[in-house]
């Protein structure tokens, strides 16, 4: 039974139809990608929580202690009563610590792509916080999901929790427009609290992607297994590989998968070509330097307000805070609406 503060769901997942469109569309042109989104069905999900227990996967483990250390400090900065919306839904245990530092929530919305992962974690948390009423949202946050308007005309503050540095796992412009649309989801007037990794010596960074357990790899060729399943394809697992570099120049972690020969695979009815060696380009995920970060945030009507690391300066967490908007401010359409105007 659900608990009694879990107030409804929506599901504004995307369908089929977008998967196969937008796989065709990576797989047809060159270099060839895939949207690292797709990685999360259940079953990729489950292996992203494996990923965060290796030991050479430090994010999620550095994240977590600065979290633990700082959590009540990062909640001091905030005016509470606090709505908390949290994008990507991933470890509960981030958002627990959250949630104990914080003095007054007035409601939880936590946003996710994967709807399995989403709904459990939410009813474990309902039931750890009955107190707080949580609405759980099954959407691609990068797109435009027509999101509901949530309690129309209430002045509570907004906090958008970003944490694992999934935003980059964006590109720049994506990142932007992704800040923007934050920006107006939080009516000009709010926090968003992010998680990022910072640049540091490449050889922790590969072996991160390059667990020796093979887990990460796993979880690159599901994508594959993933395009099979529901797209009716082809793909031979044993005949990719996955591999993991830094590329310096910029400043990202790229994930691919190899063709170890040349071969065409089917979607369906549509021949794709793979020469040997050549890769799909499957993720990035960008590292940031604080100071190059806040600078960028500036640009999407964010300031810095603190940021917290742990010891060794791996990660960090950054608290920023809407900017007034200037007057002649150019109008950038919203990709995500979840504010009350
Ligand atoms: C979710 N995201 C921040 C992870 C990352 O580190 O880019 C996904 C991941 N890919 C490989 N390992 C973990």
């Amino acid at each position: 039974m659900n608990p009694s503060n879990l107030i409804g769901e929506y599901d504004l997942s995307i369908g089929l139809d977008n998967f196969r469109q937008d796989v065709l569309h990576g797989l047809t042109k060159l270099p060839k990608t895939l949207p690292p989104k797709y990685f999360y069905d259940a079953r990729g999900s489950r292996l992203f929580d494996f990923i965060c227990e290796t030991p050479e996967y430090y994010l999620t483990r550095k994240e977590i202690s600065i979290l633990e250390k700082y959590g009540s400090q990062i909640l001091e900065q905030i005016p509470h009563p606090i709505r908390i919306i949290e994008l990507g839904s991933g470890s509960s245990i981030k958002t627990r610590l959250l949630l104990d530092a914080a003095s007054a929530v007035t409601a939880y919305i936590p946003i996710d792509i994967s709807k399995e992962h989403l709904l459990r974690s939410t009813h474990a948390l309902a039931q750890r916080f009955p107190h707080i009423p949580m609405v759980p949202v099954c959407a691609d946050y990068t797109r435009q999901p027509a999101l509901p308007l949530f309690d129309r005309g209430r002045r509570d503050r907004s906090l958008v929790f970003f944490p694992g540095s999934t935003l980059g796992n964006l590109d720049e412009d994506e990142a932007l427009a992704l800040l923007q649309s934050i920006r107006h989801m939080l009516r000009g007037d709010g926090y968003f609290l992010v998680g990022i990794d910072l640049l540091k010596d490449p050889k922790i960074m590969e072996a991160a992607y390059n667990d020796a357990e093979r887990v990460t790899a796993a979880f690159n060729l599901n994508l594959l297994h993933r395009i099979n399943v529901e797209l009716d394809a082809d793909f031979k697992l044993n005949e990719f590989q996955h591999k993991a570099v830094f590329n310096a120049r910029e400043k990202r972690m790229e994930m691919h998968l190899r063709s170890v020969r040349h071969q065409v695979v089917w979607i369906k009815d549509v021949p794709i070509p793979f020469g040997k060696d050549e890769t799909i380009h499957t993720e990035s995920s960008y590292k940031y330097d604080l100071h190059e970060f806040a600078a960028f945030c500036r640009k999407a009507g964010f300031q810095s307000v603190r940021s917290w690391t742990d010891a060794e300066h791996y990660f960090a967490v950054v608290l920023l805070q809407t900017t007034p908007a200037k007057p002649n401010h150019r109008y950038i359409k919203p990709r995500l609406s979840l504010g009350g105007e």
